[in-house]
């Protein structure tokens, strides 16, 4: 990858993605085989929790094991981001630690202030703004069902948040299409929109209509309507939402060749219902899993001396060109 830290994919190019795409394929396939090379050893990765988590802290933890390096955790009130400690001296402090920081808060700019004053990798594990590395295990998992990224229709169902504006900037990346179908008050902001430039209303749309934007999706997605931190907007949003969740009529309307994705944590019942999680199109945890096979590739990526080497072996894996 092009630069030192991972923080939103508006900062990624193309290339970046096919290799993190291709080592991922390659990291997955090797663990399938029982070989996990040791490519992180002696290191060690910070992780600070701003919001609650288990795929993310899970996954980061258990994959630097699997490189032979360290996860840490630290929470929230331990390390009081910009209270208890500026920003600033935090990141310089914990790069004479430890080789790379995940870390995941409210404020988007706490991810750029870390990552500006760190002199190790910085990786965003979800901010308001974005959660790239969802975005990575969600194309992994799409190219692992479809066969292909370029020319898939991706239809992001509920609301235009961070989980939503990574897809939609990995979609580009890969030549996808993305469609955000959800209420009026809940789409891409001004800046987001701007951010796409020429792929907005071509590679990226949005609608407010969600039966007629699955017809002819190759993929229905869901997240959560009230994301971490909009808890008080509960009432508010259930109301507005209604109609978008991804039930047995969207499935229907979308036709058999669609498969559903959710980032999880699913709050069942309310933007996807039980008979959607489990029903036979849904690989919901297959992306699940993917979550560690993309973030031991970005690990792999950023934070090993050979990073070379594995983009040497890699090469191709993900069949992209
Ligand atoms: N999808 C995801 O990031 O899950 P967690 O919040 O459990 O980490
Ligand atoms: N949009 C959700 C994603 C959780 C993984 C949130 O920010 O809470």
């Amino acid at each position: 990858m092009q630069t030192k830290d991972f923080t939103d994919l508006s900062q990624s190019s193309p290339a970046d993605v096919q290799a993190i795409l291709d080592t991922a394929v390659y990291l997955k396939r090797r663990r399938s085989q029982g070989i996990n090379e040791q490519a992180l050893a002696g290191k060690t990765l910070a992780m600070i929790f701003e919001k609650p988590s288990l795929r993310t802290r899970v996954s980061f933890e258990a994959g630097m094991g699997e490189l032979g390096g360290r996860a840490m955790y630290l929470s929230r009130d331990e390390v009081g981001l910009g209270s208890r400690e500026a920003v600033q001296d935090i990141a310089r402090v914990l790069s004479r630690y430890v080789q790379g920081i995940m870390i995941r808060t409210f404020a988007h700019n706490n991810v750029l202030d870390l990552a500006r004053h760190a002199t190790i990798p910085v990786i965003n594990g979800l901010s308001d703004l974005s959660h790239p590395c969802q975005a990575m295990a969600d194309l992994l998992t799409i190219l692992e069902h479809r066969g292909r990224l370029a020319d898939q229709t991706v239809v992001f169902i509920g609301d235009g948040n961070n989980v939503a504006r990574s897809l939609a900037q990995a979609c580009v990346l890969v030549k996808a299409r993305f469609v955000l179908a959800c209420p009026a008050a809940y789409a891409f902001d001004a800046a987001t929109i701007a951010d796409f430039g020429p792929a907005w209303g071509s590679a990226v749309s949005q609608v407010h209509d969600p039966i007629a934007a699955v017809t002819g999706a190759d993929i229905l997605y869901s997240d959560v309507w009230t994301s971490m931190g909009q808890e008080a907007e509960r009432e508010e949003r259930l109301a507005a939402f209604a109609g978008y969740q991804i039930n047995a009529d969207l499935m229907a309307a979308a036709g058999d060749r669609a498969q559903i994705m959710h980032c999880l944590p699913a709050k069942r019942g309310e933007e996807i219902t039980d008979e959607a999680v489990e029903s036979p199109a849904s690989i919901v945890f297959d992306q699940a899993e993917n979550r560690m096979h993309a973030q031991k590739a970005i690990l792999r990526l950023l934070l090993a001396d050979d990073r070379d080497a594995v983009l040497t072996a890699a090469a191709g894996a993900a069949g992209l060109d």
